[in-house]
């Protein structure tokens, strides 16, 4: 996280379009190479460039190393040739997370054509040089982007892609052994693709019982026992939310903390559990009370794995969707399976980049939670699934923004529960200690103080009479 985002790609690719986006995205400052090389040297790129390109060469590797060496992590548009440097190179492997900005030449060219940059002059030497400087592309890459979500998500080291766990092998970052953990039935429906992708790095396999009894100090214990991984190796968490909030507390806590990459398997997981860097494990007094932030290594996540899933799993992460899609201001949940999953990634990718450690903004993925733990603590966790008590909790958040409830009325239907009223309030006051998260005019706001009769009222409405 304190890496810089250096965007690169060939001439008329968009890098600072996009780059100024992602560094709104992420409230990080953004860096234009050409603007800084013009300002600090008081020339135009054009008139250095007829100085010739030699000496613009090693002004510019100069000043992208000063950038790059500065502490504050900024998003950086890089120049088309800055890339060819070999000092520049290993600048960005070291200091930054480089994504290239793809383009079709035919495009490039009709969009710098007759610009007046250096290099654009001639139509046959530009196509020459574009094919040129693919490897150099390819060489520097950490990722690929076409839009603002996929530089977000390459920022969060998360990798969307259909067919990613055939790819696995190549998408465990470095080269040392891995220990690949998953459920029992994930492991028999996706266990063998992931076992042969990680080939000969695959050093031992592992099981954690299914749901939520793999988030016990037993489950955990057991595994901390089994692995014999050292400092270099990898855990590979295969499976749904319980499985990766699992796996990565064993991986943040064994040999004092071991890289770990989360797979997630299910529609909780890839669009909410697997982002963000937080594990946990249950305690007989609450969930989620034992736990670490430990950023992952790399996300994999591969939306062909939820073909697999079945109809009430997908209803549970469907009010993720949702509650996404509220705060985002944006209908996700309409989007084919995809392309959802990617755009809610890159909106929890974001938003936990800006709050690592959820110390503000990060408590916005709350939205609707508090009603929900309220109503699991008084159902006693058995009886109400955690995506009904959300979409409900989602239906409380609404009402009291002052919004139409259609959406969640619509996409999740939930119904309400029987629970026993004071129970629920009680539960729910005890968990409401820093306020409700809403949605204002201007987006989501968390920390609002509700009149305690309004809160009592807006949770009555959701158990049943
Ligand atoms: N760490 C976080 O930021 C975060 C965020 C949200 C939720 N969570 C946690 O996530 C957990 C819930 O995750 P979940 O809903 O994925 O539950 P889960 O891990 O229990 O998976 C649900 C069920 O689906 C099965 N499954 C998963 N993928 C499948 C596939 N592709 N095909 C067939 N079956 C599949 C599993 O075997 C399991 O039975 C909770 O413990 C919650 O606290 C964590």
């Amino acid at each position: 996280m304190d890496r810089h985002l250096a965007i690169v790609g060939f001439m008329g690719a968009g890098k600072t379009t996009l780059g100024e986006k992602a560094a709104r995205r992420l409230r990080r400052p953004f860096v234009d190479l050409d603007t800084e090389i013009e300002r600090r040297t008081g020339s135009t790129i054009v008139d250095l460039f007829a100085n010739g390109e030699a000496g613009f060469r090693s002004i510019e590797e100069e000043i992208a190393a000063d950038v790059l060496q500065t502490p504050v992590p900024s998003v950086l548009a890089l120049g088309g040739g800055a890339v060819l440097s070999p000092a520049t190179r290993a600048m960005l492997a070291e200091r930054a997370i480089t994504v290239l900005v793809d383009v079709d030449p035919g495009r490039a060219w009709s969009r710098v054509e007759g610009a007046g940059r250096p290099l654009t002059q001639d139509r046959a030497r530009f196509f020459a040089l574009y094919a040129e400087r693919q490897p150099v592309y390819d060489e520097v890459a950490d990722a690929r982007a076409r839009d603002v979500d996929d530089v977000v998500l390459a920022a969060a080291g998360v990798h969307v892609e259909r067919g990613a766990l055939q790819r696995l092998g190549a998408l465990v970052p470095g080269d040392g052994p891995a220990a690949l953990v998953s459920d029992a039935k994930v492991a028999g429906i996706h266990g063998a693709d992931a076992q042969l992708s990680l080939g000969s790095r695959l050093a031992s396999t592992h099981e954690l019982p299914r749901g939520e009894d793999a988030k016990t100090v037993v489950a955990v214990e057991r595994l901390w026992n089994e692995l014999t991984l050292p400092r270099r190796g990898t855990l590979v968490a295969l499976g749904g939310g319980c499985t990766t909030d699992a796996g990565g507390f064993v991986a943040a806590t064994y040999l004092r903390g071991v890289p770990w990459v989360p797979v997630p398997s299910s529609l909780v997981g890839q669009v909410d559990a697997a982002i963000g860097g937080k594990t946990a494990i249950d305690l007989p007094a609450g969930k989620n009370l034992v736990g670490a932030f430990h950023w992952p290594a790399r996300v994999v996540i591969d939306p062909a794995l939820l073909e697999t899933l079945p109809a009430e799993q997908r209803r549970e992460g469907m009010a993720e969707v949702v509650k996404t899609g509220l705060l985002a201001g944006d209908a996700l949940w309409e989007l084919p399976d995809d392309e959802l999953v990617r755009r809610c990634a890159a909106f929890k990718a974001a938003v936990v980049l800006r709050d690592p450690l959820e110390q503000g903004e990060r408590a916005m993925l709350n939205l609707g939670h508090t009603f929900a733990h309220a109503l699991e603590a008084a159902a006693g966790y058995e009886e109400v699934s955690h995506g009904r008590a959300v979409a409900l909790g989602l239906l409380a958040a609404l009402r009291l923004s002052g919004r139409s409830t259609d959406v969640v009325e619509g996409v999740l239907a939930p119904k309400p529960v029987r629970v026993d009223r004071d129970r629920a309030w009680a539960a729910l006051r005890r968990d409401k200690k820093t306020g409700l998260v809403l949605l204002g005019d201007d987006g989501p706001r968390w920390d609002v103080q509700v009149p305690e009769a309004d809160v009592r009222a807006a949770l009555d409405e959701l158990i049943a009479r």
